[in-house]
């Protein structure tokens, strides 16, 4: 029904309108137009949507306002899509989606997105920029904050469930919003993670790592892609036919719309792609872009291209398609306005209940010394550190329409916890996370003396991670180390938490703590969040998405990396003490690793500790044979050996021992979140089509190669028991 209704459109519209389908415009920076001249735009048919429309104009609601112009005003009545960057919540702020990875927790993932849905929907936004399912091995990348991290399946996984969040199994409620997977393709691997930056991945580690989570969103039905702002091997991904339209179109069936990143169009002239902003639009449109974000080439020049046979009808009517598919997938022309009520839907207690859910749920603790965490009400803490208490740092990067207002930090969730200040100082000791002056230090060191425990919360302000924002040196930026290490030579105990929006170097803070736990920017419930697991409300769950590096010598590091002919290990890995001075040559023991780092990160991905203990035993590799087409059957027992009830992430990893092309040390399959109370013990069970095994080979084709595999079901990717099966090829 959608494509004759598109049909009889398509028939009725003039070159003009189609173009003007095509043309998302910034409502914050049109430039050289009046809001007069693009209010006439709308009403000849010459926008087919917006961006960045704030809700409140002189008139009203600037939304409804302009949809009125549209539907009402311009010949065909065909709804504008709003778009927005409602990434992690609308003004219910959650943690960075970084963050939101952390809880390996796909239905918590959802729920995030349903609520920064419901919220955005009141306003009249059905379009969001999310989720970002860049797959990154770069934390000095400052978008490494928006990922859900460095690993193809976890990604997959989690990418889909925020899909699902928004767009629901039904688009047409009006509480839906068509969802964006961005960005389109390999944007993560930019070079010395120095945003835009150029790309270089090979046509395998792209099918086998950078593309699987847009493939599984596309197969479950995400409406919208993105193209990324990167050369993609040398070609623009915003005009790269080979990703947008071999793989993402003949390959993959994708039938909803690409529009372009914001600008990207007109960066292919710097880029060196593109001649000027006509031969922009001609490689855009042909390339396989439809809506062309915030730049005006297409209005401007594909009927002169289409004139001069360089783009043609046909094509465009292709582009038409998949935006009126889109906007009628929506339902807009039954439901083009906001659906209103956003006094009861906005900030609501639900949501906020939801959003500091997704903070406790994000926490991973890293270390915990001798117990350390959880404190009691007993505790007397000197809480210390320049983002202890600070409403707007904790919200986190792309947080278009958070506000700090709304936000809920640290010190009044302590008095509401603890009834009152008598167990708590708060000194910041630093103004700011990169005040270097150490007039503030004294103050908190006195703080410190008279407290039984310190609490320093410190990390990265917001604005040091997201789009623009990368950083080469990754320590810990100001004097914190300073105050930290001042802190710790009080002897007291010392708890470290830390915002930030990737993993930092903690370099002499690793051994000065005695307990670390990450925080990541947790959003507007970070505050009563954080006493939820800092006093043993809530044990910790969170477990790493994403390798945590010693420094940012040791990147890019990463789990599922390829072996090399001198793997390092713990027995043979040469240290920069074991060389004697005056030796030139040092044989053997020359093996895969930095001499001043070591062989491992500093944190593996998937690591995280909890209040418990759990011990894994019993590994049953069901299958020790498996036939191609059949299933791997393999379980364990995982028993809470601690003193209160917590939750494990049991991951399930494998590796193809031999293939084609040579394969990934570790690669994780599955995962399992299993709350066992203490002493209770559970078997946890995975089940794997041998399908799952496959990668692409030489040839580029997708396939499982039989022959030995090694498994492990594991507390994270360095650890675990060990087993293995083999799959045959009959
Ligand atoms: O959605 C974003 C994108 O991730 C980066 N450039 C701007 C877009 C729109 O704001």
């Amino acid at each position: 029904e959608i494509e004759q209704r598109i049909d009889a459109l398509l028939g009725k519209m003039t070159q003009k309108e189609k173009i003007g389908q095509l043309a998302l415009r910034d409502f914050g920076m049109y430039s050289g137009e009046s809001l007069a001249d693009i209010k006439q735009q709308i009403r000849d048919g010459e926008v087919g949507g917006f961006l960045n429309v704030n809700f409140s104009s002189a008139e009203g609601n600037a939304f409804a306002d302009l949809q009125k112009l549209a539907v009402e005003e311009s010949r065909n009545g065909i709804p504008l899509i709003f778009g927005q960057d409602v990434i992690h919540g609308y003004e219910t702020i959650f943690p960075i989606p970084l963050g939101q990875a952390a809880s390996w927790n796909p239905e918590l993932i959802e729920q995030g997105a349903r609520v920064a849905a419901e919220e955005a929907t009141a306003d009249g936004i059905r379009w969001t920029f999310a989720p970002m399912i860049d797959i990154s091995h770069d934390p000095r990348w400052g978008r490494i904050a928006e990922t859900l991290g460095e690993d193809p399946y976890l990604t997959s996984t989690l990418g889909v469930a925020m899909t699902r969040g928004f767009q629901t199994d039904d688009p047409t409620r009006t509480d839906a919003m068509a969802a964006s997977a961005k960005h389109f393709v390999g944007y993560g691997a930019a070079e010395g993670g120095r945003d835009y930056n150029a790309a270089y991945i090979p046509e395998a580690t792209l099918r086998d790592m950078y593309l699987p989570p847009f493939k599984a969103n596309v197969d479950a039905g995400l409406m919208t892609v993105m193209s990324s702002y990167n050369t993609l091997n040398d070609i623009p991904a915003t005009a790269n036919d080979f990703a947008l339209k071999t793989i993402l179109r003949d390959e993959w069936g994708f039938d909803g719309f690409v529009v372009s990143d914001w600008n990207a169009v007109m960066e292919m002239i710097p880029h060196g792609y593109a001649r000027d902003a006509k031969h922009a639009a001609e490689l855009t449109a042909n390339g396989g872009v439809d809506f062309e974000m915030h730049t005006d080439t297409f209005r401007k020049h594909l009927p002169e291209l289409i004139k001069e046979g360089k783009f043609t009808e046909e094509k465009l009517n292709t582009a038409v398609r998949h935006m009126l598919r889109i906007k009628m997938r929506l339902g807009l022309w039954d439901n083009p306005y906001p659906r209103g009520n956003r006094d009861k839907i906005i900030l609501s207690d639900d949501h906020l209940a939801a959003a500091r859910d997704a903070a406790r749920q994000s926490f991973v603790l890293l270390k915990n010394d001798n117990n350390l965490l959880p404190l009691t009400k007993k505790t007397k803490i000197a809480l210390i550190g320049p983002l202890a208490n600070v409403p707007h740092e904790q919200l986190g990067t792309w947080i278009y329409n958070g506000n700090k207002k709304d936000s809920h930090p640290l010190v009044p969730a302590l008095k509401d916890y603890l009834g009152g200040d008598s167990q708590f100082t708060f000194v910041k000791g630093l103004d700011y996370s990169r005040d270097t002056s150490t007039k503030g230090f004294k103050d908190a060191v006195k703080a410190a003396k008279k407290a039984d425990v310190i609490v320093y919360v410190g990390g990265e302000e917001s604005i040091l991670s997201g789009e623009g924002h990368s950083r080469g040196d990754i320590a810990l930026p100001g004097a914190q180390q300073a105050l930290v290490t001042a802190l710790s030579e009080t002897g007291k105990p010392l708890v470290t938490v830390i915002m930030a929006g990737r993993p930092i170097e903690l370099g002499a803070i690793r051994e000065q703590s005695d307990a670390i736990m990450m925080a990541w920017h947790p959003g507007t419930m970070a505050g009563p969040a954080l006493v939820d697991v800092l006093y043993g409300d809530y044990s910790p769950v969170g477990r790493l998405p994403i390798t945590w590096p010693k420094g940012e010598g040791q990147i890019p590091v990463y789990y599922n990396h390829m072996a090399t002919g001198r793997p390092a290990t713990d027995d043979n890995y040469t240290r920069i003490a074991d060389i004697e001075i005056g030796v030139f040559q040092h044989v053997p023991g020359n093996s895969s690793n930095h001499l001043d780092y070591g062989h491992t990160p500093e944190y593996p991905f998937g690591y995280g500790l909890t209040y418990t203990n759990f011990d894994y035993s019993d590994l049953n590799v069901e299958t020790a044979k498996v036939s191609m087409g059949g299933t791997v059957k393999a379980s364990a027992v995982i028993k809470n050996t601690g003193k209160v009830a917590a939750t494990e992430v049991v991951q399930l990893y494998v590796q193809d021992v031999v293939g084609s092309r040579t394969r990934p040390v570790r690669e994780l399959k599955d995962f399992k979140r299993v709350t066992l109370a203490p002493g209770e013990s559970k078997t946890v069970a995975f089940t794997l089509p041998t399908s799952q095994l496959a990668f692409h080979n030489r040839d580029m084709q997708l396939v499982t190669e039989p022959g030995k595999f090694n498994l492990w079901i594991a507390q994270d990717s360095a650890s675990g028991l060990q087993g293995e099966f083999t799959v045959v090829d009959h």
